[in-house]
């Protein structure tokens, strides 16, 4: 008999192969969901590689060919494809959103997130509705467009860790293939790890915005912790990566990565730094952040070299930060 999880699988893979014949072969799905996909320049090609798809905007359309098709009401109910209502009926939880399948690693679905269209009321519904965590899908250790990207990540030997669905779709469409979406999220362990055994290089490519900065630092530290070499790359204020790609051909684009990726350290040095000012006791802080994201740098020839470098930058003596450095990592031991 099949297990459970193996049932759960089996019905998110129907609702992603409906979600996607909805978006192509019935004529709300042409005028309203393709309609927005092309609206953002999404290639054909690319709708087609990440399994895009539509969810109509009658409540329970799918929950009813579902069970007229022998998927169980339960099984709708445990991947969250549909929920229950007060009064005990059966309503889509994607209606009336364009939909993104999340894979595991191995190419199985595991979740779906759905988006509002651009016509939607503004404030009515939240912009993006996700599955909830299941028996099969725990949110921290997936990562939206691994599935797509492994291949392109170990021959680049590098991975981009971006913030969203659109920006992982818009870089393959810009032939940046090796990159993952941390869908929102700070990362967690796990999902480090899974980036880990493709590569040791990882590049932080989030929103220009001050959420996107904060959250480029967020989690860091546990990057530096798994021996990963890191490096952030900021994009200009108010664009993110698909916006930027937008406006950008992809050799431009491409460019824009090399021209303005630095070391992560290097990154939060300056701005920390930018911000403490002159202020003596802001800067004994911020000596005190830089030396604890050194310290969890497992490779001592690695910390020494950015030990030199931060005293440079941050104009003090070498032997200092040596010195509290070690005292930091005495107290972790
Ligand atoms: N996100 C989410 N729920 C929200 C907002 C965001 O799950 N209410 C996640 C999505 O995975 C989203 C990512 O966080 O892709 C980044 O959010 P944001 O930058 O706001 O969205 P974009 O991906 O830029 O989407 P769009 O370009 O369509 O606005
Ligand atoms: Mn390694
Ligand atoms: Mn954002
Ligand atoms: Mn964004
Ligand atoms: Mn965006």
């Amino acid at each position: 008999a099949q297990s459970e999880r193996e049932s759960l699988f089996v019905v998110n893979q129907w609702a992603c192969d409906y979600f996607r014949r909805t978006l192509r072969q019935t004529d709300e799905g042409r005028n309203v969901g393709m309609a927005y996909f092309r609206s953002r320049g999404f290639r054909d090609d690319i709708i087609e590689k990440f399994q895009l798809g539509y969810c109509t905007e009658s409540h329970d359309a799918m929950a009813r060919e579902a069970l007229a098709k022998g998927y169980k009401q339960e099984y709708l109910v445990k991947t969250g494809l549909c929920y229950e209502t007060d009064d005990h009926r059966l309503r889509d939880r994607f209606w009336g959103r364009v939909i993104f399948p999340v894979h595991t690693l191995s190419g199985k679905v595991v979740a779906f997130g759905g988006r509002v269209l651009a016509s939607a009321t503004k404030g009515v519904k939240v912009k993006y509705v996700n599955s909830p965590e299941s028996e099969i899908y725990h949110k921290s250790n997936e990562l939206y467009g691994m599935y797509q990207a492994k291949q392109a990540i170990v021959k680049q030997d590098r991975c981009y860790l971006v913030e969203g669905y659109t920006d992982v779709i818009s870089m393959h469409q810009s032939g940046v293939e090796n990159v993952v979406a941390s869908s929102g999220t700070a990362l967690t362990t796990q999902q480090i790890k899974m980036i880990h055994r493709f590569t040791n290089n990882l590049t932080v490519l989030y929103d220009g915005d001050a959420a996107g900065i904060k959250a480029s630092l967020r989690g860091i530290d546990m990057l530096l912790e798994e021996g990963m070499n890191i490096k952030v790359c900021l994009l200009p204020d108010g664009d993110d990566p698909d916006s930027y790609a937008r406006k950008h051909n992809s050799t431009e684009f491409q460019a824009f990565i090399r021209e303005h990726e630095t070391d992560f350290i290097r990154f939060k040095t300056n701005l920390l730094m930018e911000d403490a000012g002159q202020d003596p006791i802001r800067r004994a802080e911020l000596i005190g952040n830089i030396v604890q994201s050194i310290s969890v740098i497992p490779e001592a020839i690695v910390r020494d070299v950015y030990i030199k470098e931060c005293a440079q930058l941050l104009h003090v003596e070498d032997r200092l930060l040596v010195s509290e450095v070690a005292k930091r990592r005495e107290k972790e031991a």
